[in-house]
């Protein structure tokens, strides 16, 4: 294999060509990126009109998942949740995969990923989960927050491509491990906007003074700098061109659940947020950012 340097283990990012599954708002975030970077792209999306901005850039448009992983050395995979990754990545494109470093960056059950993990090396594979925290702006700027699960040797082999999306990819442990600390993250940017929604709605809704409200929480240790990056949406209540949907806060809401239950953790809670969110489902909330949970709370 001609991409691998032996001596270090680790890929030569100019002479690999990435298979790039799932251009969705973060795929397509991910995949300009690697072409800024001057990476040769195979982009496959099962709406294929989705591809458009990447082809545009220089990505050459796969037919089929196995197609695009057929003509190259790295997968990464950003596609929805754990039950589309095994259907696109084991059931259509399985066969394509010997010899292949498959890098998941979507976010996934911990268990989800052990076993797609096991499934791509019965295939002659190797696979490194690397789930990020950071949206599209991020994306676009090389500066995600990698955190990492699975073998040494395979983080390594990925760091190159990683250090073009993170300045400091980490490896938390194995295959697993990444996706608890994402998980984790994931429950704060949920609790944290659902906390700060009902407080502004009570000051809002009972005339009371925002501004003085900003201020004085922007003063204490309670203050979160998600805070006034949602404040003007939350303010306009207007949640259009998401970056994060709130379909997606609900998937990680129901996977961090499920790991804390598992652990033996109290949840009592966090069920009610739960709760809450599985009311967007279906609606036209699920496809606005997820901050439009500040509806959510003001329903009466
Ligand atoms: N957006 C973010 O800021 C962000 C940040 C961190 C992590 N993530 C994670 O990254 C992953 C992707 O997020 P996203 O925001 O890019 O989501 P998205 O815009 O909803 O894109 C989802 C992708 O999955 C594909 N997909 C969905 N169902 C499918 C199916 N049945 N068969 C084949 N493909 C299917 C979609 O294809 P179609 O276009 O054909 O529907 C699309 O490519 C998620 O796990 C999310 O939690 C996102």
């Amino acid at each position: 294999m001609g991409w691998l340097s032996h001596a270090e283990g680790t890929l030569d990012p100019e002479a690999v060509t990435i298979a790039l599954l799932g251009t969705g708002l973060l795929g397509t975030a991910i995949g300009q990126r690697f072409l800024e970077q001057g990476e040769s792209l195979q982009g496959w999306n099962r709406h294929p009109e989705r591809l458009a901005p990447l082809v545009a850039l220089g990505a050459q448009a796969a037919a089929s998942a196995a197609d695009a992983i057929a003509a190259a050395e790295v997968v990464v995979s950003v596609l929805s949740d754990g039950a589309v990754c095994r259907q696109v990545l084991i059931d259509q494109a399985g066969g394509a995969l010997a010899g292949r470093l498959v890098i998941n960056m979507a976010t996934i059950a911990p268990s989800e990923s052990q076993e797609l993990a096991a499934a791509v090396s019965e295939r002659g594979g190797r696979f490194l989960e690397a789930p990020v925290l950071g949206s599209r702006p991020e994306a676009l700027a090389g500066t995600l927050q990698v955190m990492a699960g699975g073998e040494p040797e395979v983080f390594k082999e990925a760091l190159p491509l990683l250090r073009q999306l993170t300045p400091a990819p980490r490896l938390l442990g194995p295959v697993g491990a990444g996706l608890i600390t994402k998980i984790a993250l994931n429950q704060l940017i949920a609790s944290l906007t659902h906390a700060f929604s009902l407080s502004l709605h009570l000051v809002q809704d009972s005339g009371g003074d925002v501004g003085a409200f900003m201020e004085l929480l922007r003063g204490s240790a309670l203050y979160a700098p998600t805070f006034d990056k949602k404040l003007s949406k939350l303010l306009a209540n207007d949640f259009a061109n998401p970056n994060f949907p709130t379909a997606h806060l609900r998937k990680d809401l129901r996977l961090f659940l499920a790991s804390a239950r598992q652990q033996g953790l109290t949840t009592t809670g966090l069920d009610g947020l739960a709760v809450l969110l599985e009311q967007a489902a279906g609606t036209a909330i699920d496809g606005l950012d997820y901050s439009a949970l500040h509806r959510l709370t003001a329903q009466r």
